[in-house]
Parts: C-alpha cells; sequence; structure tokens
C-alpha cells in the first residue's frame, strides 16, 4: 500500500471518508484514525498496529453534540468533566451505544471518547464529520509517536494517508478516567493531573495495581512506550555506568559524557521529547537510554509512568 503523506485537510478526511487509515496530530501524541462505525476499517487498524485485539480503541470527537452518538448514560460527574476538560487531553471511559462496533471497544460495554484541543486536529475531525476511532499512530509497543516522521517511520506502507503537521505540544498520551463506576478512577496519567482533576471531582480515585490481574483498563496490560534500547531510571546523584556509549535524558546536565543528551529545561519540555529521544536512540543505536527521575506533580506522574513501563 502506497501511505499519501499530506498537509491538506480535506483531502486526509476524505480519505477517510472513504474507509481509509489516517494519522493525524492530536495535542497528545498523533493517532491513527477510521471511522468509528466502519468496522472493516476499524480491523484494519488493529492489523496496521499489530495491536492485540483484546486493548479497546478510543474515539475522537469534532464536538461535544458527537458524545450522543457513542455514548450514554452519562452521569452527572462525566458531564462535569466535559463541562471542564473539553476539548484537551482527557479520555473519558462512558457507557457505549450498541451501535458502535464490538470490536473497537473489545468487546467491552464501555468506550474512551476524547474531543482533542489541537487546532489541526480539530479541523480534521469536523471535516470527516464522523466520530473517529484512533489509537496512537505507532505500532504496539513502540514509543507514541510526537512527529508525523515517526508515524512514517512505524507505518510507512501499512496506513492509507499521514495528516503532515507540526510536532505534539504535551507528547505523552491523554489522561484517562473511567466514569462507569460509581466513583470516577483515573485509569492511566497523562496531562490533565490528579489536581486539577480533583478540583472538579474531588472524590476521584486514582487505579491501583489489581491483586488479581485484571486491570480495569486492558491496554495496561501489555508492554508499553518501548525503545529497544533498554531504559534506567536515575534517581538524584546516582551514576550511570558505561554511560558514554548510553544515552541521556533530563533536567540536570550530567556529570559525565554520553554519546547523545538531552537536557530539557522543565519537566513538561521533558515530557514533551522523550519519546521522540527514545526514537533517536534506536536510531544511533544506543544500547542503554538513562533518564532521570522528577517529582510526581502535575505532567512528572504521567511522564514516571510511561519511565518505569518503557523500563520494565
Ligand atoms: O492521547 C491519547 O489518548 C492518544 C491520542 C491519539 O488521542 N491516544 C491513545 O490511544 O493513547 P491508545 O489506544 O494508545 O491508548 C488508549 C488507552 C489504552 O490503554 C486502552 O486500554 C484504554 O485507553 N481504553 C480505551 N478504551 C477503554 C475502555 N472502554 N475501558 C478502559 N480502558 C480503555
Ligand atoms: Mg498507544
Amino acid at each position: 500500500m502506497k501511505t499519501l503523506l499530506t498537509g491538506d485537510i480535506a483531502v486526509a478526511a476524505d480519505h477517510l471518508k472513504r474507509s481509509g487509515l489516517v494519522a493525524f496530530p492530536t495535542e497528545t501524541v498523533y493517532g491513527l484514525g477510521a471511522n468509528a462505525f466502519d468496522e472493516a476499517a476499524i480491523r484494519r487498524i488493529f492489523e496496521a498496529k499489530e495491536r492485540p485485539s483484546d486493548n479497546p480503541l478510543i474515539i475522537h470527537i469534532g464536538s461535544i453534540e458527537q458524545v450522543k452518538e457513542i455514548a450514554e448514560n452519562l452521569s452527572h460527574t462525566a458531564n462535569d468533566l466535559i463541562a471542564e476538560f473539553f476539548p484537551g487531553p482527557l479520555t473519558l471511559v462512558l457507557t457505549r451505544r450498541s451501535s458502535v462496533p464490538d470490536v473497537l471497544s473489545a468487546g467491552l460495554d464501555s468506550i474512551g471518547v476524547r474531543m482533542p484541543a489541537d487546532a489541526t486536529a480539530h479541523a480534521f475531525l469536523a471535516k470527516c464529520g464522523v466520530p473517529v476511532a484512533a489509537p496512537s499512530a505507532n505500532l504496539s509497543g513502540r514509543p507514541s509517536p510526537t512527529t508525523w516522521e515517526a508515524v512514517y517511520e512505524d507505518l510507512n506502507g501499512r496506513i492509507d494517508c499521514i495528516l503532515q503537521s507540526e510536532p505534539t505540544l504535551i507528547g505523552l498520551e491523554s489522561t484517562v478516567v473511567d466514569c462507569t463506576a460509581d466513583l470516577p478512577v483515573i485509569l492511566r496519567a497523562g496531562a490533565i493531573s490528579l489536581e486539577s482533576l480533583r478540583e472538579t471531582v474531588p472524590s476521584i480515585l486514582v487505579r491501583t495495581a489489581d491483586p488479581t490481574g485484571a486491570p480495569k483498563s486492558p491496554g495496561m496490560r501489555h508492554r508499553h512506550y518501548s525503545p529497544n534500547a533498554r531504559v534506567v531510571i536515575v534517581r538524584e546523584n546516582e551514576k550511570c555506568e558505561n554511560s558514554s556509549d548510553g544515552g541521556y535524558i533530563g533536567i540536570d546536565s550530567p556529570s559525565t559524557e554520553f554519546r547523545l543528551s538531552r537536557i530539557c529545561n522543565s519537566v513538561d519540555a521533558y515530557a514533551k521529547s522523550v519519546f521522540e529521544f527514545f526514537r533517536e536512540c534506536d536510531r544511533s543505536g544506543i544500547k542503554t537510554i538513562y533518564c532521570q527521575a522528577v517529582p510526581e506533580t502535575g505532567i512528572g506522574t504521567a511522564l514516571m509512568d510511561r519511565l518505569r513501563r518503557a523500563a520494565e
């Protein structure tokens, strides 16, 4: 298959409307989109990404009115979170309408819904006119793509079109909140922090590891965000062995030399560049990447979550 590269939103939306798979930017990471009601196209997303079929996709919408096309019986909390955080880097797990294909939600009776804030994403979704199912546009298990070039690296020849745009603003995936239980639960940390969610929903819970091994968010079972290189998290004052041939990313300058290093001037900048740095290290054959630990507040919580998963 030939993958079309285009900066033209109307051309990209046209591919999607004709059952194509189209990668598009959002403020978190690039997504791989298909018409949410087109079951054959949804199946092709799983194939193109080599994604396990038990890991549900989230649906992206261009307007708040579209929520009711895909979800029903919204709780007060869900409505409050929509009013406060849509559009933005927040995914809500809601009760699925039966018109949404089973394959999309991996058979669950719930559905993840997100309305991106990125201007290109918004214009693209508006042109598509239908809800768009979209996981991150990487091969399953690889770091999420924060540039269109990273999408091309993983999916060229496997998808119909890439909508070319700027590198993504945030660089880590959305916060996922399950609103189907009595009390809402954060299933995945992201750019919308626990602290800011608590201002709207003081009772919100954070998912803890389930001893029965049955996580509520199926995706959390699978290997994630990993470069080919080994990832090592370094705390303050810890020494990195064999550093001269490794990579380093962090806020503070390291005391030793690295083959490739990235010093970020804030935790936000670190979050924004970490996945691309992982890919850069893989391209230059680096075997070990040292990542400085950060305090777990704000986006630092999501960054540490991704670093731990990559280091597993
Ligand atoms: O920022 C993002 O969320 C990006 C952009 C493209 O929007 N998308 C993204 O999608 O990260 P994906 O598929 O890579 O991650 C979605 C996560 C997975 O961990 C999945 O298991 C979980 O959301 N999820 C989706 N639907 C769910 C549901 N019904 N119940 C529980 N978890 C769900
Ligand atoms: Mg993903």
